[in-house]
């Protein structure tokens, strides 16, 4: 990655790739981001896997339960940021956009059917995250304590599976250097991205 091009589009495009390549690696600290929602009053974040992020049309994808707060936070307002940082290139890039729930389509399914089992667990619990329970439990059914559900099994949790898609409409980059830190935004007009430096 050539971060210290001048060329804003060529960055656009630096910074477009590092956010498509990343899902595939799961070393790479762009594979997992903060999502923030902002419902009335009450700004929300937490961690999330970059599932997909393409660039054409400037979509990023995670994967959720269907019964999480956020989704309902994103029914108050669809209006989300992310927030990624790569600490060994010391760069950081805010993403702004708004965000919908991917319908239970063919992509959805694929997606799914990808998940191994182990990664099914998080969408098979019988009470919806955030449940107050009286002891650490993940709520899982009882029956799995003592051994691993089978992959039939896990197929309960399709029905709790959801796909998050972003739509972007505002990328700001920042590269920490001691020696001249650098700032760019770029902001979607409808048609294109419009690309200016920024004073860090
Ligand atoms: C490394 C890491 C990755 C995570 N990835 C996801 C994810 O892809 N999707 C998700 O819904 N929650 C993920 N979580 C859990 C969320 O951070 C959060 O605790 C959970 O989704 C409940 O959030 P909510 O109550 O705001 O909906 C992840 C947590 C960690 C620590």
């Amino acid at each position: 990655m050539n971060w210290h091009t001048t060329d804003l589009p060529d960055l656009l495009r630096q910074i477009q790739h590092a956010l498509h390549a990343a899902p595939a690696d799961a070393a790479n600290p762009l594979r997992t981001a903060a999502f923030i929602t902002a419902p009335d009053s009450h700004p929300a974040a937490r961690t999330v896997v970059l599932r997909r992020a393409d660039t054409d049309t400037r979509q990023l994808f995670f994967y959720t339960d269907t019964r999480s707060a956020k989704l309902r936070e994103l029914a108050q307002n669809p209006a989300v940021a992310w927030l990624f940082h790569h600490p060994g290139e010391q760069m950081q890039i805010r993403a702004e956009g708004t965000a919908a729930l991917h319908p239970a389509d063919d992509f959805a399914r694929a997606a799914w059917a990808a998940t191994p089992p182990l990664n099914r667990l998080n969408y098979c619990a019988t009470l919806p995250p955030g449940t107050p329970v009286d002891n650490p439990d993940a709520g899982l059914p009882a029956a799995w304590r003592h051994r691993e559900p089978t992959r039939e099994e896990t197929e309960t949790g399709w029905a709790n599976f959801a796909v998050v898609v972003t739509t972007l409409t505002r990328l700001d980059w920042l590269l920490l250097r001691p020696q001249g830190t650098r700032r760019a935004c770029f902001q979607w007009d409808g048609t294109a991205w419009s690309a200016h430096w920024l004073v860090p």
